[in-house]
């Protein structure tokens, strides 16, 4: 009688052993859980397929990821075609804050910084000169002082401008070119504004304020330092026949340009709807130099260049 009540103490106590190590063992397991990447990011709120998405992320992503508060948009930003990891709490604070706006103009938007004030003091950057014909300059990369000091500056005349206009010598060369290839079409190309020191810029954006207001001005002309004139690297063009900012629109040899610049190493700077990102009207005249290859990547990816440069250049 004793002997079977020992037997069957030691079944119950090898039974609660082995009852304690299951337990401790799925509790082990829930504790190791709970230090996964999916466990984290289903438990900051995020479903099955957003957590899945993440994991695939590197380490530091991740990591960052959770440090920052739960957002229902994270993924759809994370999936646009021209994302950038520097700006992903701006894309998320500029989204929350303006809902209406679809989620590729946002990132167009942060990246070219145009979620700014333009000309916002404590944004302006000097701009890298080093990149020559690449850089950017606009309403926030501008030209250190006396940047053209020592630009090789050709005088143009005749048929190829409107009386004398001064042109970066390697633009010139490459606009001969263009010139060549319109004139064999049967049209005309001609120059109305080419390199511009900073004192020109200096008078012809006071004389547009003077004339119509600091708003007009601004949606024209650049403010003296954020010209791409300034570089020499642009051009104003035209056709005798249609030599108006309001009438060039409605010639072929605005259409040809479209079309065509970009096999000489120009691009239009300042598209049609794209106001906000450049900070400019329309301008369907201001070419823009960036020497072949870029000017046909640029082209091709119908991006402006303040969003190509965000992006492919700057980083
Ligand atoms: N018209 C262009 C924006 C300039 O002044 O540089
Ligand atoms: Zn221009």
């Amino acid at each position: 009688m004793k002997k079977t009540k020992l037997r069957y103490d030691r079944i119950a106590i090898l039974v609660l052993i082995v009852i304690a190590i299951i337990w401790g063992i799925i509790e082990i397991k829930h504790i190791m859980y709970t230090h996964t990447y999916e466990y984290k990011f289903l438990n900051k709120g995020y479903d099955k397929e957003t957590t899945n998405y993440f994991i695939k992320l590197d380490n530091n992503k991740k990591d960052y990821i959770l440090s920052i508060d739960y957002n229902e948009n994270i993924k759809n930003i994370m999936e646009q075609r021209y994302f950038m990891w520097k700006n992903l709490d701006s894309y998320i604070s500029y989204y929350d804050k303006y809902k209406e706006k679809s989620l590729e103009d946002v990132i167009a938007i942060i990246n070219v910084h145009a979620d700014k004030d333009w000309y916002d003091k404590d944004t302006i950057k000097e701009t890298d000169t080093s990149l020559k014909e690449k850089m950017l300059v606009n309403k926030f990369y501008y030209l250190p002082s006396n940047y053209d000091d020592n630009l090789d500056i050709a005088t143009v005349k005749n048929w190829y401008a409107y009386g004398e206009k001064k042109i970066l010598n390697e633009v010139y060369q490459m606009y001969i070119q263009m010139y060549n290839a319109a004139k064999n079409e049967g049209l005309n190309l001609i120059i109305n504004s080419g390199f511009r020191t900073n004192k020109e810029q200096t008078d012809l954006y006071d004389e547009r304020k003077k004339m119509k207001g600091t708003e007009y001005a601004d949606l024209y002309a650049a403010r003296p330092s954020f010209s791409e004139h300034e570089t020499g690297l642009a051009l104003d063009i035209f056709t005798p026949e249609y030599p108006t900012t309001e009438t060039f629109e409605s010639s072929k040899e605005y259409t040809w340009l479209l079309n065509n610049a970009y096999k000489f190493g120009f691009i239009l700077r300042y598209p049609k709807g794209k106001e906000y990102l450049t900070g400019y009207a329309y301008e369907s005249w201001h070419y823009r130099y960036l020497g072949l290859d870029l000017a046909k990547k640029v082209y091709e990816s119908g991006l402006t260049y303040d969003e190509y440069y965000a992006y492919y250049i700057e980083g």
